[in-house]
C-alpha cells in the first residue's frame, strides 16, 4: 500500500491561490478580520479621517424615532453585529414604542456576539436578545426560522465591500427568506470628493495601513506563507469609474514569497500591486437601483447634512 501525506488545506488557500495567480494580482477582503485585524478594524472606526461611523451613528440618533416608527412593529435581526455598537440607538426607541423588542444579532465571531449580548442586555432595558453565530457564505435560511414581522439591518455600509453583482445577490438572497411586510434597513456611504475618501482610507496615523499589511501576516501564520510586510507600501486610491475606493498593497522592490502550505511561489516586481479592497461609494441612483434589482421597494432614505451618508428603509 502507498502510504499517502495527509495535507490539510486551510478553506481560505484555494482562494489565496487563485487571487494570487490573476492579473493584477488580488487578495479577499474576508482575510482582513482575524483576531488582530478586528481590533485594528474597530480602531478605524474611531479615526479622525474615518468618517463611516460617526456619520451613521449621528443619523441614526437624530432619526431613530422616525426609523422605528415606520419599521412599525418588528423583531430585528443584524446582520454582521459584531458587538452591536450602533444597535441599542435604534432598539431604545423601539423598546419604548413597543414595550419588548427581540433582537437577534447575527455575526461569525461568538467573541463579538457575547460582547453584544452583554452590551444590549445592560444598554437597552425591554430588549430581549437572542445571538446567532452564522457564516453568511452558508445563506441567509435562518432568517425563516426568526417568528414574526422582522426588520433586518445591514449597518456601516459593508454592502460596499461586495462587487456590484455580488451586492445584489446578496440583497436577493436575503429577501428570498423574508415574507410581505418585512423590511430592510441597509447603511451605504454616499460618493463624495476625493479630498475627504483617501484620508479615511489612509490614515495620518498609519492604522489603516496597518490593517491592509496584516492580510500579510495572516498569510505567513496561517498558510506558511514568508510575505515581509514592509517590502509593501499601503495604498488608497480613488477610482471615479468604478465608483469605489480601492485598497492595494504596493510591492517596494523585486521580491518573492513562498507559501508553504499551497506550495508556491510568488514574484513581483517593483510598483506592482494586489489588491485587497474595494469599498463602493453610491449615489442614490446606484442605492435605488440596487435595491430595485435585489426586489426591494423605493426605500425611505435618511441621509446627514452633508450627504456623506444615507441609511434606506426598503420593504419586501
Ligand atoms: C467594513 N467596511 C465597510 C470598511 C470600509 O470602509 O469599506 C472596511 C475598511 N477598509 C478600510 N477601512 C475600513
Amino acid at each position: 500500500m502507498i502510504a499517502r501525506e495527509l495535507v490539510v488545506v486551510p478553506p481560505i488557500a484555494e482562494e489565496v491561490r487563485e487571487g494570487l495567480l490573476s492579473v493584477p494580482k488580488t487578495l479577499p477582503a474576508k482575510l482582513f478580520y482575524d483576531e488582530r485585524g478586528s481590533v485594528l478594524f474597530e480602531e478605524i472606526t474611531e479615526l479622525p479621517e474615518y468618517y463611516l461611523t460617526r456619520t451613521e451613528l449621528r443619523i441614526l440618533c437624530e432619526r431613530a424615532g422616525e426609523i422605528s416608527a415606520a419599521a412599525g412593529q418588528v423583531t430585528v435581526v443584524e446582520l454582521g453585529a459584531g458587538t452591536a455598537a450602533k444597535s441599542c440607538t435604534l432598539l431604545r426607541p423601539m423598546a419604548k414604542r413597543q414595550l419588548q423588542v427581540h433582537y437577534f444579532p447575527v455575526d461569525i465571531s461568538p467573541a463579538a456576539l457575547d460582547e453584544a449580548v452583554t452590551r444590549v442586555e445592560s444598554e437597552c432595558p425591554g430588549t430581549i436578545v437572542r445571538p446567532l453565530v452564522q457564516d453568511f457564505s452558508a445563506g441567509f435560511s435562518f432568517l425563516r426560522k426568526i417568528p414574526g414581522r422582522k426588520l433586518v439591518i445591514y449597518l456601516g455600509s459593508s454592502i460596499g465591500n461586495f462587487e456590484p453583482a455580488a451586492a445584489v445577490e446578496m440583497l436577493t438572497q436575503v429577501r428570498r427568506e423574508l415574507s410581505s411586510g418585512d423590511s430592510l434597513l441597509l447603511g451605504t456611504d454616499l460618493a463624495k470628493s476625493p479630498a475627504i475618501l483617501i484620508p479615511a482610507y489612509d490614515d495620518a496615523q498609519g492604522v489603516t495601513a496597518a490593517f491592509n499589511k496584516n492580510m500579510l501576516i495572516r498569510l505567513n501564520r496561517e498558510l506558511d506563507a514568508d510575505f515581509d510586510p514592509e517590502n509593501f507600501r499601503h495604498i488608497a486610491r480613488w477610482n471615479p469609474r468604478e465608483s469605489r475606493m480601492e485598497m492595494h498593497l504596493e510591492s517596494l522592490c523585486v521580491q518573492s514569497a513562498t507559501i508553504g502550505a499551497l506550495r508556491m511561489q510568488v514574484d513581483f516586481d517593483p510598483l506592482e500591486r494586489i489588491h485587497t479592497e474595494s469599498s463602493y461609494k453610491y449615489t442614490m441612483e446606484s442605492v435605488y437601483s440596487l435595491l430595485d434589482q435585489a426586489g426591494y421597494t423605493k426605500p425611505e432614505t435618511w441621509t446627514d447634512g452633508q450627504g456623506w451618508f444615507a441609511l434606506h428603509l426598503a420593504r419586501v
